[in-house]
């Protein structure tokens, strides 16, 4: 199976953690792009979603589901969404498609966080795919600098914008033996708005795309 298809199968295999009628988390990505089309054929349709971008809530309206504002909602039963590097206890790496921000605000919402990811995701220690970091504009200078500090090597993504109008980091070189604690670290230096270390909000399922079909790991 080619990767888009281990994509497609874990988006539909997430429906069996929806509630119908209720109202479900959507994350963002190609993953997540699979589980927004599952979820337009569900026969008990969702109340809704609360979409973590414009990306997701676009296509969610293209298929006809109700997007509700986070502020709308006091909880979600269920957060889906995807991720760029998962390790064995649900932490993860998130932001590759640079809607880290309103992923974690989304994911904080909800009672359970279920990834869908393809097996290539999968890794012992975070921080081979580059960290995404959003930043305030004007910290860049000093948050690389920071990040230098610790051995990492933070470079300003392209042409890129948040949905929050900030610019990313992509930090190479950081192996995260500790998530929870760097997570903690980094969210305390001054314009860092989100770094794309899910620990706190790490998944407490992950349906994993393999050649054998869908793996469900608990955390
Ligand atoms: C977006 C994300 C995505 O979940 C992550 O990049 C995985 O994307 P894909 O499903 O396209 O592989 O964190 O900010």
């Amino acid at each position: 199976m080619t990767q888009d298809e281990l994509k497609a199968l874990v988006g539909r295999a997430a429906l069996e953690h929806v509630i119908p009628g209720a109202i479900v988390g959507v994350g963002t990505g190609s993953t997540v792009n699979h589980f927004i089309d599952a979820l337009a054929t569900m026969k008990v349709p969702v109340a809704g979603a609360v979409s973590s971008s414009r990306a997701s809530t676009e296509r969610l309206v293209a298929r006809g589901i109700r997007v509700l504002e986070a502020g709308e909602v006091e909880r979600l039963p269920v957060y889906v969404d995807g991720a760029d590097e998962i390790d064995p206890r649900g932490h993860m790496i998130k932001g590759g498609g640079a809607a880290l921000t309103r992923e974690k605000i989304v994911a904080d919402l909800a009672e359970r966080f279920v990834c869908i990811a393809d097996a290539s995701k999968r890794v012992e220690v975070l921080g081979r795919f580059p960290l995404p970091v959003e930043v305030i504009a004007m910290a860049l200078p000093q948050v690389t600098r920071r990040f230098a500090r610790l051995g990492g090597e933070a470079v300003q993504r392209a042409g890129v914008l948040t949905d929050n109008g900030h610019p990313l980091l992509d930090v190479r070189g950081l192996a995260i033996t500790d998530p929870l604690a760097l997570e903690t670290e980094i969210n305390q230096w001054p314009g860092v708005v989100t770094v794309g270390i899910f620990a706190r909000h790490r998944a407490q399922i992950c349906l994993l795309g393999t050649a054998e079909g869908v793996l469900t790991l608990r955390y």
